[in-house]
C-alpha cells in the first residue's frame, strides 16, 4: 500500500514502558481492548504494563493467562511485568515472557507494597530478570498520609511532601542495584532531587519519567483537587524543569505514561478514600509533540525517549508477524495540528484527562501495529490483534545500546 503523507512525520510507534489496563479484576476503570484503542489513538505501538490487577501477576501460570486475555483483545502489542510478593521467589526466578520484575516499594492501587528489606535485598541477589522499582518510603508515606487523613480543603494536598520518601527508597533500590550488579529501572521519578541520586549511574541503572510529573505540580491541585492523587504525588514546578533538564542530559532515559485510570466519579471522593492515579496513554504523544512545537526539544528527542530508549531499557526484540513479513510498528503524526486536549475525546474507558483544557500541537494521526493500520482519523480497525512483546535479556541493557 503506498501511504500518501505530504507534510507529515512518519516515526516509529511509541512503546509506553508503564501502563496499568485493570484487566482483569478492575474492568470498570480500563480493560485490555479500550486501553489498546486508547493506545492505538495516542500512538502507542506497545504497552507494557505492571502486575497491580486482581488477581496480580505474580505467577507463571497467572503471567500466561494475561497473555492470553491479550492475545484476544489488545489491538497493539503487550508485555506484562511481573510482580514480586513475599512468598513468590521461585516464580520471579523461573519467569522468562516478562520484561522484568516489579517491585512496589510503597503501597498504592493493589496494596502489593514490598517493605521487609531482608526480602528486597533477595530478589535483587537470587533473581536475573531486570527490576523496575516503585521508588516510595511505606514509612513515610504512612506518615505523610496519617497528617492528611481527613483535611476537607483539597489544595491541602499540596503539602504533601514526599521527596524525602522518594529519596530514601531511590538511595536503597541504587545501593542493591550497584552491590549486585543488578539491573535496576527506576519508574516515574518526580522529584529533581531523586536524578542527584541515581545521576552518577552504575552502568545498571536507567530511570523514567511521566508527562505529568513534567507537566502538573502542585499548582495544579486548584483545579484539579483529588483528581490529581497519584503515587508518587506532584512536587513543584522547579522539580517539572529538573526532570525535562534530566531527560535532555540522558539522566533519565525514558518517558512512560504510568496510566492509572479510575472512574471520574470514584476520584471525585473524599482523600484518603480516592483512588491515586491519573490516565495518561490519550495524550503522552501530543504533550512531547508539543515540546517540539514550542522548541524545548527535537522531535528525534522524543523518539529517543518514547520509542528507541523503552527498547533498549527493557530488551525488546525484532518482534512481529515475520513469516508474513510484516515488522512495522509506525505513527503518522501532524505537527501543525492544534487541538485542545477534552475528556470526551478521551479513548481510554475512564473518559477523562487530568489535561484538560490544554492547547497541544503535534498528533497522532494514523498509527500501524506489524504493518496494518488500526487507528486513522478517529476510527479503528480491531480485526487483527497485537502480538506478544519479545524480551533478549542477554543483552547489556540500555548502556550497551548507547554510544555516546
Ligand atoms: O498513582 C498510582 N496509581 N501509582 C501507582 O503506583 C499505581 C497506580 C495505579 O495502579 O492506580
Ligand atoms: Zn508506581
Ligand atoms: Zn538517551
Ligand atoms: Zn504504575
Amino acid at each position: 500500500e503506498t501511504v500518501y503523507a505530504y507534510g507529515m512525520t512518519l516515526i516509529p510507534g511509541v512503546i509506553d514502558a508503564h501502563v496499568h489496563m485493570r484487566d482483569p479484576g478492575l474492568t470498570n476503570k480500563e480493560d485490555l481492548r479500550s486501553g489498546s484503542r486508547a493506545c492505538a489513538k495516542g500512538g502507542i505501538t506497545t504497552f507494557l504494563e505492571m502486575p497491580n490487577t486482581n488477581p496480580a501477576t505474580v505467577s507463571q501460570k497467572l503471567l500466561e493467562e494475561k497473555l492470553t486475555l491479550a492475545a484476544n483483545k489488545s489491538i497493539v502489542n503487550y508485555g506484562f511485568f511481573m510482580g514480586a510478593t513475599l512468598n513468590n521467589m521461585e516464580e520471579l526466578k523461573k519467569a522468562t515472557r516478562t520484561p522484568g520484575i516489579k517491585i512496589y516499594m510503597g503501597s498504592s492501587t493493589g496494596d502489593m507494597a514490598l517493605t521487609d528489606p531482608g526480602l528486597l535485598e533477595a530478589i535483587f541477589a537470587e533473581t536475573k530478570l531486570p527490576i523496575a522499582v516503585h521508588a516510595e518510603d511505606e514509612s513515610i508515606i504512612d506518615k505523610m498520609k496519617q497528617e492528611l487523613a481527613g483535611t476537607k480543603n483539597v489544595v491541602d494536598h499540596s503539602k504533601i511532601r514526599n521527596v524525602e520518601a522518594e529519596v530514601a527508597a531511590v538511595k536503597r533500590a541504587c545501593a542493591l542495584a550497584r552491590e549486585y550488579k543488578h539491573r535496576l529501572h527506576i519508574c516515574h521519578v518526580s522529584a529533581g532531587a531523586s536524578v542527584e541520586v541515581f545521576e552518577d549511574h552504575a552502568d545498571v541503572i536507567t530511570a523514567e519519567v511521566t508527562p505529568h510529573h513534567l507537566f502538573l505540580n502542585t499548582d495544579s491541585y486548584m483545579n484539579l483537587g483529588t483528581l490529581a492523587q497519584m503515587n508518587p504525588s506532584l512536587k513543584t514546578a522547579e522539580d517539572n524543569e529538573a526532570l525535562l533538564q534530566a531527560l535532555l542530559d540522558d539522566k533519565i532515559q525514558i518517558v512512560a505514561t504510568d496510566h492509572a485510570p479510575h472512574e471520574y466519579e470514584e476520584k471525585c471522593g473524599r482523600y484518603p478514600d480516592t483512588p491515586s492515579g491519573v490516565p495518561g496513554v490519550d495524550t503522552a504523544l501530543p504533550l512531547m509533540l508539543d515540546l517540539v512545537a514550542k522548541d524545548k526539544c527535537t522531535i528525534e528527542d522524543v523518539v529517543h525517549w518514547m520509542c528507541e530508549g523503552p527498547a533498549l531499557v527493557w530488551d525488546i526484540m525484532e518482534k512481529g508477524r515475520i513469516e508474513v513479513g510484516y515488522d512495522a510498528d509506525l505513527v503518522l503524526i501532524d505537527m501543525n495540528k492544534t487541538q485542545v486536549i477534552r475528556s470526551p475525546n478521551m479513548e481510554t474507558k475512564c473518559r477523562w484527562t487530568p489535561f484538560e483544557g490544554r492547547e497541544v500541537t503535534g498528533w497522532p494521526v494514523r498509527t500501524w501495529v506489524c504493518g496494518k493500520e488500526v487507528y486513522r482519523d478517529g476510527k479503528f480497525d480491531e480485526s487483527r490483534m497485537g502480538v506478544e512483546a519479545m524480551f533478549d535479556h542477554s543483552r547489556g541493557g540500555y548502556w550497551e545500546g548507547v554510544e555516546d
